[in-house]
Parts: C-alpha cells; structure tokens; sequence
C-alpha cells in the first residue's frame, strides 16, 4: 500500500529524482527512501515551460516498478491537463501543474482531479501569489517555487518566504503547503517557520555520498 503523506500532519521530506544517478535508479531510489526521505517527487520538464527537459511517463514507471513510495509528479509542462491521464497511468499519485501554464486554475485543476487523486497547483517566485487563490479550494497542495524552475542546484531565494505566509493564512487544515528549489539543511529552518509542510530537495540529498546523512540533516533542521 503506497503511504498518503496528506494525511501526516508532520513535516515530511520529498526526494527529487531529478538529480539521481539514473544508470542506477532502482538503486538511487532504494537508497534515499532507506535513507529516510518520506516519498519522491518527480520533476516533468517539456523544453518549453521550463529550459530544459527532463523525463517523463516511461521514468515514473520504472520509478513505480521499484518502489511503492508516493510519487508527487511536478509538471512543469504546457498543457498540464493533456498529459495528466498518462502521468497517473505510470504510477504517480499527485499531479502538480504551473499556474502559468493555463488560463482557468480552477478549472484545470477540477480538469486533472479527474484522472488524479491528489491534486496541486505550483508558482514561480515571479508570479504573484494572488493568482493562485481562485483555485485553492480545488487543490491538495500548494508548491512554492524557491528556485527559477528548470535546474536543481540553484540558490534558494527567500523572497518567496512571504508567500509561503500568505498561502498558508489560506489553507484548509487538510491541505498541504510544499517548497522546492533550493533546499538544504539551513534553508529548510525558514521554509517551516513560514508554514510549510513538505520539503522538496534534489542536490542536498542526491549529491551527498550518505543519503541518510542528508536526510537527517534536514531533518534536524526541522527540529
Ligand atoms: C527545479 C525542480 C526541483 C529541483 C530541486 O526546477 O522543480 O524539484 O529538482 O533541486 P534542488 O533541491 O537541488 O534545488
Ligand atoms: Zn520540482
């Protein structure tokens, strides 16, 4: 049975594949969720929303063939609600579009709810955070982009903290508030006084020769 972190109300720690060693996923995947991390999330990048292109259904398969971990898929995609059904069918549990990428966010996100179970809906740290609201009653999650999203290993940028405060003001007790892009052991300190709930890191887990470390670090960090 794969776990639901939406029902934790704990901090929990989301690995990000995206700076996996993938000649050895199955590997690289056994290794962070040993090492502590509470699920894995995805980053789908098409070349367009974003500079750069990452993976997509094919990988979240195999990324569900070796583990029953929750997968919560990042779509940093055009055309978020075309690609939700396939995104579900290789094994992911949480489908996050970008507010950017479309004209109605609440009806795209009632569009994706009905292929997914948990539904979230991301912004970049240029786009104001008021163009989320009319779609908050129709997500699980909301993820806070901490970094220009495309590439893992950037700086976290802390301008963003006060829209995490201002999501979280708004947020139902059974909703979740998530960050990714620049998360490390000393990062993470600010990102939870501002109220949030899941930490997305890449290169502070992936980078690290002990996972389990890494993971601990940031977990200290949350202490
Ligand atoms: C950025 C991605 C992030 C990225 C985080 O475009 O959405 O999930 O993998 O990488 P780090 O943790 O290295 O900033
Ligand atoms: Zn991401």
């Amino acid at each position: 049975m794969t776990p639901n972190p939406l029902r934790s109300t704990t901090p929990q720690i989301a690995a990000s594949i995206l700076s996996a060693d993938f000649r050895n996923l199955a590997r690289e995947i056994d290794d962070v969720l040993r090492g502590g991390s509470d699920f894995l999330h995805l980053d789908v990048m098409d070349g367009h929303f974003v500079p750069n292109i990452s993976f997509g259904p094919p990988i979240i398969k195999a990324t569900r063939a070796a583990t029953n971990a929750y997968l919560d898929a990042h779509l940093m995609i055009m055309e978020p609600a075309r690609y939700a059904p396939a995104i579900v069918k290789a094994g992911a549990q949480n489908v996050t579009f970008h507010v950017e990428v479309v004209t109605d966010a609440a009806q795209a996100a009632r569009e994706i709810r009905k292929v997914s179970n948990h539904v979230g809906i991301s912004l970049n740290p240029a786009t104001p955070v008021e163009r989320i609201f009319p779609a908050l009653d129709h997500v699980d999650v909301v993820l806070i982009m901490s970094v220009v999203p495309g590439f893992s290993g950037q700086s976290f940028m802390p301008e963003v903290l006060a829209k995490c405060e201002a999501v979280r003001r708004r947020l139902r007790p059974d909703q979740r508030l998530e960050i990714d892009g620049g998360i490390n052991a000393d990062t993470v300190r600010s990102a939870k006084s501002a109220g949030v709930d899941w930490f997305v890191a890449a290169s502070a887990i992936f980078d690290q020769k002990d996972r389990g470390a890494a993971i601990a670090a940031l977990r200290r960090g949350l202490e």
